[in-house]
């Protein structure tokens, strides 16, 4: 064990917050059953305290800790994705602090595929309660230097496991109702998770946002974003540069014309688009551009995952409430 690991769960021990990275974004832990610690967390972020955090486990093995009533569609995923990009929310056990699940009777597990991770879950011995470890309503973070520019002094400790490989966040999938039900897509799809369970996963119907990424005020830059299809968009840049807009381009397969606008040339496969989007977003706002122009990704399932977090960062009523 190095001495970062050992460090970071003694303070988890003490009722500390430490950010670590996981395989999609870095998450800002604390001990998920010392509730003050918990509490912690909220404040440094600046979040609604009714929104639940994922606890985080290092084995399968502990689901029963934390979850009750378990199915056996959960031990069966968990067998295929863990550790992996996949939360499963399971109906809670009576070890389960309030201040978790915002009052809820289910609750967020996700083993993480990160070795710092997984050597800072075995270290400390329990669950660590982590939200991503930014500010409510910005991008999730992907490197332990964006978790530093976001929270600064209110982490005791950061450790720094490099680049999130995954980069935007897990799959969270619902097994406490009648049907399974996919509550935020991430990197492993619905058409995985049927393939293992044999069966299609409800349609969301949208009536409870009960995963605060569910609302349209998520995981956006500071900077206006807009979604353009390919066909358009050296159009729409022609038109912001007329209106005197400082424009980025955020594009896919349309090559850079136009050298007025900031370009950001971004991958053709949805894996790397994905891994490189958070950081692309992050430093076209330190550009101070009045808008992001994003070239629409294809329909595909699997770029699911991007547009759903491109559609959330373009909710134009976002910009409003943000300061900058
Ligand atoms: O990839 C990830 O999931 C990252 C890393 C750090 O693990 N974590 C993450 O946490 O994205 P957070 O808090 O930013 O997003 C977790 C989402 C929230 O939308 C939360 O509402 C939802 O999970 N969630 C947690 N517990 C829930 C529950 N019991 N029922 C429904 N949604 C829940
Ligand atoms: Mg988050």
């Amino acid at each position: 064990m190095t001495p970062d690991i050992e460090q970071a769960a003694a303070i988890l021990r003490r009722g500390g917050l430490v950010a670590f990275p996981t395989e999609t974004v870095y998450g800002l832990g604390a001990d998920a059953e010392n509730t003050e610690a918990v509490a912690r967390i909220f404040t440094a972020k600046g979040r609604p305290t009714n929104h639940p955090l994922i606890v985080h486990i290092g084995h399968a093995g502990l689901l029963d800790r934390w979850a009750t009533d378990i199915p056996p569609m959960a031990l069966q995923l968990a067998q295929r994705f863990w550790p992996g990009p996949l939360t499963l929310i399971l109906k809670r056990s009576g070890n389960v602090p309030d201040a978790i699940t915002g009052g809820q009777d289910t609750v967020g597990l996700r083993m993480p595929d990160h070795p710092v991770a997984l050597a800072l879950l075995a270290a400390f011995g329990g669950g660590i309660a982590a939200p991503s470890a930014n500010r409510f309503g910005r991008l999730s973070p992907t490197t332990a230097e964006h978790v530093r520019a976001g929270l600064g002094a209110s982490v005791d400790y950061v450790l720094d496991g490099g680049p999130c490989r995954v980069g935007i966040e897990s799959s969270i999938l619902d097994l406490s109702g009648s049907r399974p039900q996919l509550l935020r897509p991430g990197m492993i799809t619905a058409a995985e998770i049927e393939a293992v369970l044999g069966r299609p996963l409800a349609v969301p119907t949208g009536e409870i946002p009960r995963a605060p990424g569910a609302l349209p005020s998520h995981y956006a830059p500071q900077t206006a974003l807009m979604l353009v299809p390919t066909n358009d968009l050296v159009g729409k840049i022609k038109q912001c540069l007329e209106n005197g807009e400082r424009v980025a381009v955020l594009a896919r397969s349309v090559t850079p014309a136009l050298p007025q606008c900031i370009w950001q040339i971004m991958p053709d496969d949805p894996g790397c688009y994905a891994h490189e989007l958070y950081a692309r977003l992050r430093e076209i706002d330190a550009l101070q551009a009045n808008r992001i122009l994003v070239e629409a990704p294809p329909l595909g399932i699997t770029w699911l995952a991007v547009r759903d977090r491109l559609a959330r960062a373009a909710q134009a009523e976002h910009y409003a409430q943000l300061p900058r």
